[in-house]
């Protein structure tokens, strides 16, 4: 899996337990699903998924992880990418751009993205074994990066992992059916029928297509013009998705509840976000009784290695290591709504315990809770 901003890797056993508790489960929309880690879990968990999400590379991590079906594709999945691995290096738009004029790459692990993305192009495969072997080649890419995380910028010295060689693998594929949506939200929402929605949808101004421009373009292979010190594809300028704006993520989630066709939902929130808890249980009481589970958190990685110059020296301290993550509970019936935060609780709980007996001692997780209306 690809490092992410906002993946709810930790949380997703929880996400599980907390949607097999509502009365019916079987069909499940992932209406974000950035790297498909949730998506993919609900499937693993034998429910039929929908993921969605608005970003090429997003969509196509859902092709390969939700929608193919390892019985059908793992054997000539494998040979393919015995195969692609030993594509001779060649360079071309991407070594260009990410690894000479940007340095997110090294140049020879460049050119063999390059070389094997085009002949990838050049083979004109089924949907399905074009998104592993494409997923195949983002994580091997991702593997040998040189940020901490985003595309924003690249380490000014190259880190100890871009030195190794680019090695492709065959994704961890899942048996069984599922389906994967490049859709705007409110759309996906208005057509696809499910039992409950997962919504976990961007909390602040950092876009995904900003951040991971160049999975974006390896993924679209459109070659697009680039801009900046970053060399983020032009298209990062003109659009900005309602949820990375002040302004517009109140109409956007009200638009989006609005149009949903799914009796139960489990929606994602981070406490630093533009909407905050009470916002969010006011937005989400037209679709029924809210709970609220609050999760306490480390923040993300950059806020953990603190503030740093372009020289990477540390400039500056963050002002707080912790933040909360709400899951918000809500279903037309009251006691699916309790019994979902009681499966959230426990599932927390039991987690903490097991982390500290493995830490050698007992320590109490903090979990809030409480339901509305
Ligand atoms: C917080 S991330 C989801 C993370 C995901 N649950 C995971 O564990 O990897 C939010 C996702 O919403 C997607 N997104 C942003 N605006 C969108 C929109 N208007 N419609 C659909 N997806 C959107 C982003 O591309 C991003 O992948």
């Amino acid at each position: 899996m690809i490092k992410y901003i906002g993946s709810k890797r930790v949380l997703v056993p929880h996400i599980v337990r907390g949607v097999a508790a509502f009365p019916k489960s079987a069909r499940v929309l992932d209406l974000f699903s950035g790297t498909s880690r949730v998506a993919r879990g609900l499937k693993e968990s034998g429910r039929f998924v929908i993921a969605n999400d608005h970003l090429s590379y997003a969509a196509m991590l859902a092709r390969c992880y939700v929608q193919a079906d390892a019985s059908r594709w793992r054997d000539e999945a494998t040979r393919l990418v015995a195969d692609l691995a030993t594509t001779p290096p060649a360079p071309g738009y991407f070594t260009k751009a990410f690894c000479e004029d940007a340095r997110y790459l090294q140049p020879r692990n460049g050119a063999r993205v390059d070389a094997i993305r085009e002949e990838i192009a050049r083979r004109s495969l089924p949907p399905e074994l074009e998104a592993i072997a494409l997923v195949s080649l983002m994580e091997a890419a991702d593997r040998v990066d040189s940020t901490t995380g985003v595309q924003m910028a690249y380490l000014k010295k190259w880190a100890a992992r871009s030195f190794n060689e680019l090695e492709l693998r065959v994704p961890a594929l899942l048996e069984g059916p599922g389906q994967s949506l490049r859709l705007e939200a409110a759309e996906a929402a208005a057509c696809v029928e499910a039992d409950v929605a997962y919504i976990d949808p961007p909390y602040n101004q950092h876009s995904y297509m900003g951040n991971y421009h160049m999975w974006e373009s390896l993924i679209r292979w459109d070659k697009p013009d680039t801009y900046g010190i970053a060399n983020k594809r032009v298209q990062c300028k003109e659009y900005k998705s309602d949820f990375n704006s002040k302004r517009r993520i109140h109409q956007g989630l009200r638009d989006v509840f609005d149009a949903l066709r799914c009796k139960h939902l489990l929606v994602s929130f981070n406490n630093e976000g533009y909407v905050d808890r009470e916002e969010m249980v006011e937005l989400l009481s037209v679709k029924g009784h809210v709970g609220v589970v609050a999760v306490d958190f480390k923040r993300y990685v950059g806020a953990q290695i603190g503030i740093h110059n372009p020289d990477g020296q540390k400039v500056g301290r963050v002002s707080h290591l912790r933040n909360k993550e709400y899951l918000f509970v809500v279903s037309e019936r009251r006691d699916a709504v309790e019994a979902v935060v009681a499966a959230l609780e426990a599932s927390i709980a039991d987690a903490a315990l097991a982390r500290s007996a493995s830490r050698g001692k007992r320590k109490t997780h903090e979990v809030d809770r409480s339901i509305e209306r």
